[in-house]
């Protein structure tokens, strides 16, 4: 499958056949996980865990015992280094034809943290269910899905402008950029909030963050920034297939963005 047809294919799989993961599937999940880099350089330890033995659920989760955590480190930018790392793991094991569901709520944190060993300086943002997809959805996934339109995402014309925010940018004023957009697009985020803004600049593109109310706690460590990480790895998978790389670097250009939307990071397209 081409990077698209996997951002295409990819959804939350919530509800699982019952079947424990192969162990060259374990295998191969866990070597290309302790492989992955992150454009900040920040590393993340991953462990796959056996939910019964561990006393780990999901309240949203049925049909599997297997599941992927990561922890790291507290720093600046964790939250898009585990959003793109992640995303990079995820869109592998889709392509194993294996489903996944980002959780950062609905699981039982505590014992996940503990099972984990997550020390006072860690972080563990996010786990993921592995399993093979079942025939049916649970009703509860069906009812949840509907709930956060999970099918749909915003207009290409909302997301992604054209040299400052006044000008919206459109599949076909976009170029070569259309389809890494539309990749961007088609993002998982959490509750399909898709906080990311793009304003194309010629060979460069600067990323923000459209904040929603409620994401951010009381240590400052904010959700949807984990969404800006996986928007930005879409955006380097879809460049990728172009023949094309893309630098990430922080150089805020001031441009004039809405009051809840903050500049987070650009990238140089070569
Ligand atoms: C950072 C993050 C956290 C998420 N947390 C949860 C969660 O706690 N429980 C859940 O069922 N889904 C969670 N999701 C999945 C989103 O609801 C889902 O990606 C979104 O609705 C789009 O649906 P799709 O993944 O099927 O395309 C999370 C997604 C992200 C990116």
């Amino acid at each position: 499958m081409t990077g698209m047809e996997l951002v295409r294919h990819r959804r939350s799989v919530r509800t699982f056949d019952g079947n424990a993961l192969k162990e060259e599937d374990e295998k191969n999940i866990l070597a290309f996980a302790e492989s992955l880099d992150n454009p900040f350089g920040l590393s993340i330890t991953f462990r796959l865990l056996n939910a019964k033995e561990n006393g780990l659920s999901s309240q949203v989760i049925v049909g599997t015992e297997t599941y992927i955590a990561g922890k790291m480190s507290r720093a600046p930018h964790a939250e898009e280094a585990f959003g793109y790392s992640f995303e990079k793991l995820v869109l592998y094991i889709e392509s194993l034809g294996i489903g996944t569901t980002w959780i950062a709520g609905t699981m039982n944190r505590q014992t996940f943290e503990r099972v984990m060993e997550v020390g006072p300086d860690e972080v563990m943002p996010c786990v993921s269910p592995l399993g093979y997809p079942a025939g049916k959805m649970s009703m509860r996934e069906q009812i949840m899905r509907k709930g956060i339109k999970a099918d749909t995402r915003l207009p290409f014309e909302e997301l992604f402008f054209d040299g400052s925010f006044d000008t919206p940018l459109t599949p076909g004023s976009a170029g070569t950029l259309a389809d890494p957009l539309e990749m961007v697009r088609w993002a998982p985020s959490a509750v399909n909030k898709q906080p990311w803004r793009i304003v194309a600049d010629g060979s460069t593109v600067h990323i923000y963050e459209k904040k929603s109310k409620g994401y951010v706690d009381g240590t400052g460590w904010d959700l949807q920034k984990i969404d800006i990480g996986i928007a930005m790895y879409h955006l380097a998978l879809g460049l990728e297939e172009q023949g094309r790389t893309v630098r990430f670097s922080a150089d805020d250009p001031g441009l004039a963005a809405g009051p809840d939307t903050q500049y987070i990071i650009s990238g140089t397209i070569a």
